[in-house]
């Protein structure tokens, strides 16, 4: 096919006409097919056909035709540029990063603060030579009553309204929540030789009625020292060591006799109120006797010396059990138990 001059000018003004109509890429995709396709493209096809045009004006017309093939490249090239710029734009203004905004915080966790009076009481004990140990949560009911001198008809076992695991053994709820530490009273002493000095953390639970000092799940350490020549005066001393360091020395203790079935005697330790100082109010967190009992204790009951297989003539204990929820309660001036298993940020982060 031969092509004059004029005709090279109106193929440009149809073509860049074409072009400009040609919205999105299949579009020019198919324009440059039909303009510049390499088999039968418009443009290709008049390149070819320069060898028909007459002898003088070939080389003017192909001249034109080439420089027509040049512009229409460039301008397609040109046409898809500013589209992927302008996809691009868009791009930003919808989802893209803004590099400027300001980064989150991160917030730094910390230790809970039963946990980190946990630690201070582990610490204090540690330092006096006892030695950590770890049972189970999940208790048999022969080592949290029985062994410890609480049989099935012990009043004992009503104070401890228990978490009960509902899987019967022998016809018999035989497994629970354990309601205190003491049963690792047991599982030491079969374990070891005396001398022994452990403590015992973790958690315990009790069906309880919840109030200001009372939750269904606490934290307890319990204390265990059997030697030869161990006396009452040794646990008073332990245990007033332990208040000096956690408290301070000018907070009061004071020791009242109790009963624990498995101590002979027994006391519980208290310390004053932080809130009213035993001013005689009717205060909410002491409920107005002005102390706070933190820890249950006495001397090991021969009997469950014996049952461990040591020679109770020879030996000789004593045995504590802490609440560490009253001990933080005292420490940091909390006026409500229930404040720390919440999981209120503005509580928590206070400590
Ligand atoms: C006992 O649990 C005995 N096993 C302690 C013991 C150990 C006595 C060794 C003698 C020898 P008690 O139920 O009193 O005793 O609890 C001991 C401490 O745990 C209490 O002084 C108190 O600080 C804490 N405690 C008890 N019940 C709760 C509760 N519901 N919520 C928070 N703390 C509690």
């Amino acid at each position: 096919m031969s092509t004059t001059e004029a005709e090279v000018d109106s193929l440009r003004a149809e073509a860049l006409e074409a072009l400009a109509r040609a919205d999105g890429e299949a579009e020019r995709e198919a324009w440059r097919a039909d303009w510049l396709g390499r088999k039968d493209g418009r443009l290709t096809l008049r390149l070819r056909g320069l060898k028909d045009a007459p002898a003088e004006q070939r080389a003017a017309l192909g001249k034109s035709l080439n420089q027509l093939k040049t512009t229409l490249e460039s301008e397609l090239e040109e046409r898809r540029e500013s589209a992927r710029a302008d996809a691009l734009a868009a791009l930003s203004a919808d989802d893209a990063l803004d590099v400027s905004l300001p980064g989150r915080p991160q917030s730094l966790g910390r230790l809970h603060p039963v946990t980190q009076t946990m630690n201070d009481c582990i610490e204090a004990f540690a330092e006096m030579g006892f030695r950590v140990f770890e049972g189970p949560e999940v208790e048999w009911s022969r080592y949290n009553f029985d062994a410890v001198r609480i049989p099935d008809d012990h009043p004992a076992r009503d104070m401890w309204d228990t978490i009960w695991i509902d899987t019967l053994i022998e016809g018999e709820r035989q497994i629970l929540l354990r309601t205190h530490t003491s049963p690792n009273q047991i599982r030491v002493m079969e374990q070891s030789e005396p001398p022994v000095r452990v403590i015992v953390p973790g958690k315990c639970y009790r069906q309880e009625a919840t109030d200001a000092t009372h939750e269904w799940m606490l934290t307890q350490i319990e204390g265990l020292a059997v030697d030869e020549g161990v006396r009452m005066s040794d646990l008073k001393g332990t245990l007033y060591a332990f208040a000096r360091r956690l408290f301070g020395e000018d907070r009061q203790i004071i020791f009242h006799h109790s009963y624990f079935p498995f101590v002979e005697p027994g006391v519980e330790m208290a310390i004053d109120c932080f809130l009213c100082r035993a001013d005689g109010s009717d205060c909410r967190t002491c409920h107005g006797t002005g102390w706070i009992e933190i820890l249950g204790a006495g001397m090991v009951h021969p009997e469950i010396i014996e049952n461990a297989g040591y020679d109770s003539s020879k030996y000789t204990g004593f045995a504590f059990g802490v609440g560490i929820e009253r001990v933080a309660m005292l420490r940091w001036g909390i006026e409500d138990i229930r404040h720390f298993y919440q999981n209120d940020l503005r509580f928590l982060r206070q400590f």
